[in-house]
């Protein structure tokens, strides 16, 4: 028989689940997609059912399977990161809904954290910061509330994965209970410098060491599917957390290279090699993929509010009917006419991380239209970009090689010409621009033996360029507009 030469990737997001299947040359060549249900229980709480991902990660792999018709060697996840499912390991049934990325309802914990004075370990141990995002408040709230947890996490009797955890235990049919580098490195419990999980962590945050998985390199042998569930056995061999896997998906294995998503928020991380680069602004530390046992380590910034700056000029103020829409405005007005966006809706993230600020539009005259508004919605995701780039910058990471995009954002020529003036750098988009899976079937590919290194599974050269072409001057004024206009929102100093 002639050797499987495609790969399955998985791409569990926080409002869908992809399944893809990738040819040896990372041409897709079937897609499946399914949204799911968010549970909001009470202001500022996010909650999946981890039943429903499991569901669709079947039903999206099955279909896309049975759509290419081919045999695949490898299946490489990439999920949603910090997200906390606990589950019974006798029965394989979750304790309670998975408690999102999102989910703030551990803030006043972590707030008595700081005030404790914990940060500081925190910091070094795991280049984030203490804040509900990560894993380790979540998983501590579910075993102080969920009756019995506690007791039952120290006899090892519950278990805890973020998502790419869970969905191995279940397509292993509970055989494998293990995670990879970059997911353990968004917990708050990992050591990123040792490369294992901490005590001094697991002490602080009162975590089982019992309930906790093995943790491995991206690529490599994760278990095999219980045959029931595809028809054959087929081998896990690649692993990411969803942002780590677009980081790969896009090449960006050098360090110096960005790369930045666009979807709700952006999610922007520079490749920084051997090197954790502690922050000094507020960017995390974390790990960018360890393969054959070496890791390379990133700088990662993230902006709250993206394409949702969009979304909100079409559903909040019915300026546009799609989002495309939105280049062909900024192109007809000649420039931004003095308005400017700061897009606070939730707060600022890095550099700023500002939860009290709120959204902005200044500079408003008789003569502004919606274009302007429109011009300042995307100019204003550009800025946030150059902040983010210019604090890995002062960070250590130097100026930055390339920035690749990606996200619905991307496909806005006029928004990735404007980023590469206000970044001075030559802005990169791929033409495929699922980015996140195909970095998944990348780890897949190396994981099965399909490439024989990174150099081999790297993106073609499908690249369209953006390069600088505005003046020195005209960048300075844009750049000082809008920290004016951040200066008005921030409400801390
Ligand atoms: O850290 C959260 C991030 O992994 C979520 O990504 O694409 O699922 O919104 P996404």
């Amino acid at each position: 028989m002639a050797e499987a030469m495609h790969v399955l990737a998985i791409d569990q997001g926080t409002t869908s689940t992809r399944a893809i299947v990738f040819d040896a040359s990372r041409r897709p060549v079937a897609t499946s997609r399914r949204e799911f249900a968010q549970h909001y229980p009470a202001h500022g709480w996010v909650e999946h059912d981890a039943e429903d991902i499991w569901r669709d990660v079947l039903s999206t792999a099955r279909d896309a399977l049975a759509q290419a018709a081919v045999p695949v060697r490898g299946i490489g996840i990439a999920n949603q990161r910090e997200t906390v499912v606990v589950w019974d390991k006798a029965t394989g049934a979750p304790v309670h809904r998975a408690i999102v990325w999102q989910d703030r309802r551990t803030a006043d914990a972590c707030a008595t954290f700081r005030t404790d004075g914990a940060e500081e370990l925190v910091r070094a141990r795991t280049g984030l910061l203490l804040d509900p995002y990560f894993s380790a408040t979540k998983l501590a709230w579910i075993l102080d509330n969920v009756a019995g947890a506690r007791r039952r996490a120290e006899r090892g009797e519950i278990l805890f994965g973020t998502i790419d955890c869970f969905l191995l235990w279940r397509l292993t049919g509970g055989r494998v209970h293990a995670t990879d580098a970059t997911n353990a490195a968004r917990t708050l419990l990992f050591d990123i410098h040792r490369g294992c999980w901490d005590e001094d962590l697991l002490r602080l945050f009162r975590i089982p060491a019992a309930m906790l998985p093995e943790v491995r390199d991206n690529a490599g042998s994760f278990g095999e599917t219980a045959p029931g569930l595809f028809g054959t056995a087929l081998p896990i061999t690649g692993m990411a957390g969803d942002q780590q896997a677009a980081l790969v998906g896009q090449g960006c294995f050098r360090p110096g290279m960005v790369k930045s998503t666009y979807g709700t928020g952006c999610f922007a991380l520079m490749n920084t090699g051997t090197q954790a680069l502690p922050s000094q602004h507020r960017l995390l530390t974390t790990i960018a993929y360890r393969l054959e046992g070496r890791t390379a380590y990133a700088l990662e910034g993230a902006i709250f509010t993206a394409g949702a700056a969009i979304k909100w000029l079409r559903d909040g103020l019915g300026l546009i009917t799609h989002a495309s829409q939105t280049d062909d405005m900024a192109t007809r007005v000649p420039d931004h006419h003095g308005v400017y966006m700061v897009p606070g809706f939730v707060g600022l993230g890095a550099p700023h991380w500002d939860p009290e600020a709120r959204g902005l539009i200044c500079g408003l005259t008789l003569d502004a239209t919606a274009a302007h508004i429109a011009r300042a919605a995307l100019e204003s995701v550009a800025y946030q970009t150059h902040d983010l780039v210019q604090a890995m910058a002062a960070d250590g990471g130097g100026a930055p090689l390339a920035i690749r995009v990606d996200g619905g954002m991307a496909a806005n020529d006029w928004f990735c010409q404007f980023l590469a003036d206000m970044l001075e750098t030559v802005v990169e988009r791929p033409a495929f621009l699922e980015t996140t899976a195909l970095g998944a079937a990348v780890l897949a590919g190396l994981g099965s033996g399909l490439y024989r290194d990174a150099e081999a599974a790297k993106a073609g050269d499908d690249l369209r360029r953006f390069t600088p072409r505005t003046d020195d001057a005209r960048r300075r004024r844009l750049l000082e507009g809008w920290r004016d206009a951040l200066r008005r929102t921030l409400t801390k100093a």
